[in-house]
């Protein structure tokens, strides 16, 4: 059991493909909590998309614009946060998730990612590379940040939307109070 201190939000961070986006969307609807989506929330400031940025401006422009709208979404209390698959890369954006949230790493296998972004064209840093080898590499480069990040660690493996949801409720009890079922 994860203790909740005056933690009251939650950050959803992992790869890409493991999963963040559907399960914040389904922990929102249960536990009727507001849930910001970092790449969302970028591609509304910069009026352009993800893939859109890293194409015109490269991959050290967006990191820079993440780590400013991490900044500035830390400041909401007891929300949920969707972070895109490199947010924790960068120590700082870790330290700032900390301050109000717990951090939940959802983790899959390389196939179990390939398997689902397979004939994705929104991820720049997999469309020209999408193979698992190369999925392999990228998660063994970020391990590391990843669990160093993380409060809690699930797998979401064959596991469905409910389950995984159902399994960060019974670990992080103080998301159960004000669940909606
Ligand atoms: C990235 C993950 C993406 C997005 C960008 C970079 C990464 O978000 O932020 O393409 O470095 O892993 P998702 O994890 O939501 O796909």
């Amino acid at each position: 059991m994860v203790n909740s201190n005056n933690k009251n939000g939650v950050a959803l961070i992992g790869f890409m493909g493991t999963g963040k986006t559907t399960v914040g969307l389904e922990l929102s609807k249960k536990l009727k909590r507001e849930l910001i989506n970092v790449d969302l929330y970028i591609e509304d400031e910069t009026n352009m998309s993800i893939a859109e940025i890293f194409k015109r401006h490269g991959e050290g422009y967006f990191r820079k614009i993440e780590s400013d709208a991490i900044e500035e979404i830390k400041r909401e209390i007891g929300i949920l946060i969707d972070c895109g698959g490199g947010v924790c890369l960068k120590f700082d954006n870790i330290e700032n998730l900390r301050e109000n949230n717990k951090i939940i790493l959802l983790e899959a296998s390389s196939e179990n990612i390939f398997k689902r972004l397979e004939n994705d064209t929104t991820r720049p840093l997999l469309s020209k590379n999408m193979s698992i080898e190369y999925i392999n590499k990228l998660l063994e480069e970020r391990k590391k940040s990843y669990h160093l990040a993380a409060d809690l660690i699930i797998n979401t493996d064959y596991k469905t939307v409910e389950e995984i949801v159902e399994e960060i409720l019974e670990n992080l009890s103080f998301l159960k109070k004000n669940r909606s079922d």
